[in-house]
């Protein structure tokens, strides 16, 4: 009954390891550290440095360890450099996930959870997006996502495993408890830049697009807390193990805020004002994307437990703290 989470040395797959081994589970790590960190993995949850595209090292793992459930994180990830090297993003992504789910498959692996994104919708003109809005991505990456929820659907449907696609909206916030956070160094991620900025790690913060269709002119997201989408994997798990059938899920509260809310938010909590430098939008940005995230408070009876962005932006600034003092 172990868990095999790839991707589980990153920032979000960290957070997923320490709340299973916290609710009792067994757990195996596999991740390259291509951005990854080592000590973001508890000692409890033994750390394989390897590829996902690695067909063999895979199936030797999940045959040693009983591996019954994959949570799959492991994946390259900053928009715009899918947008300079689309076929590194079709390597690492979808290719990479190809060989995990055929090994997964061939190892009687019986559930997958997937971690996809929001930018497997593109710009789409109705706002909250439900999952039943047809994809559109605007970047390789969000492609390199889509391909990768279209093999696991026809994979799963023919092998018998079940899963649950997680699509997340933007992800910000660290571990409550202190424990974990969001290490990448230049992180592209705007409430880690922003808290950056704000404790003088950057000289300014550079703000992408003041003139797209939205009321101040800033891109408009759905921020979730890192926790309470960990919560979501582990209620994912359990609808899994309870026989419930295959199914697309949106992760986020339903309700977007500008960048330039999310900086007045940062500013507010940390008490500096930072340099903001307006500059010309990058390729791949939707003007706005919300979540209609009520399936899956519905099928995973999930309920947000840290709304608020003051409290992301703060559990931000304490991680960004810590890293500072570690240095
Ligand atoms: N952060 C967000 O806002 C967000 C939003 C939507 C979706 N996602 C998805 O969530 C997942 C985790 O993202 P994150 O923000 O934690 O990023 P991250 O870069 O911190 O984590 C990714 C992890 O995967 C590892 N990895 C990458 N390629 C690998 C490979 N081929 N083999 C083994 N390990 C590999 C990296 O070393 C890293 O530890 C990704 O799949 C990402 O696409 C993230």
């Amino acid at each position: 009954m172990t868990v095999l989470v790839t991707g589980g040395a990153g920032y979000i797959g960290s957070h997923v390891v320490h709340d299973l081994i916290d609710r009792g589970e067994r757990v195996v790590v596999l991740d390259n550290l291509a951005t990854g960190f080592r000590i973001a993995v508890p000692a409890e949850a033994p750390l394989v440095v390897g590829d996902v595209g690695d067909g063999a090292l895979v199936a030797d793992l999940i045959a040693e360890h009983g591996v019954s459930a994959v949570m799959h994180f492991a994946a390259s990830t900053v928009v715009s450099e899918s947008v300079a090297d689309p076929a590194a993003y079709y390597r690492n992504n979808t290719m990479g996930s190809l060989a995990l789910f055929e090994a997964a498959v061939r190892g009687g692996v019986k559930h997958v959870v997937f971690s996809s994104t929001a930018a497997v919708y593109g710009n789409p003109v109705q706002q909250p997006v439900g999952e039943d809005v047809r994809p559109a991505p605007l970047s390789p990456y969000g492609t390199s996502k889509l391909m990768t929820e279209t093999m696991l659907r026809e994979i799963a449907a023919a092998a018998g495993l079940s899963y649950v696609v997680l699509r997340y909206f933007n992800v910000a916030g660290a571990d409550p408890k202190g424990r974990i956070g969001q290490s990448s160094r230049m992180a592209t991620h705007l409430v880690k830049a922003a808290v950056q900025a704000a404790l003088g790690l950057r000289d300014h913060l550079d703000m992408f697009g003041t003139d797209y269709p939205t009321p101040d002119g800033t891109c408009v997201r759905d921020y979730i807390h890192v926790s309470d989408l960990s919560a979501a994997h582990l209620a994912a798990l359990t609808y899994l193990r309870g026989g419930r059938e295959s199914v697309t899920l949106n992760c986020g509260y339903g309700r977007g805020y500008s960048v330039r809310e999310v900086i007045a938010a940062v500013k507010r909590v940390s008490g500096v004002d930072f340099h903001v430098a307006e500059r010309p939008r990058r390729p791949g940005d939707p003007a706005a994307i919300v979540a209609d995230a009520r399936a899956m408070q519905r099928e995973l009876s999930w309920t947000a437990a840290h709304d608020d962005i003051d409290t992301i932006v703060s559990h931000a600034l304490a991680w960004e703290r810590q890293l500072m003092m570690q240095a």
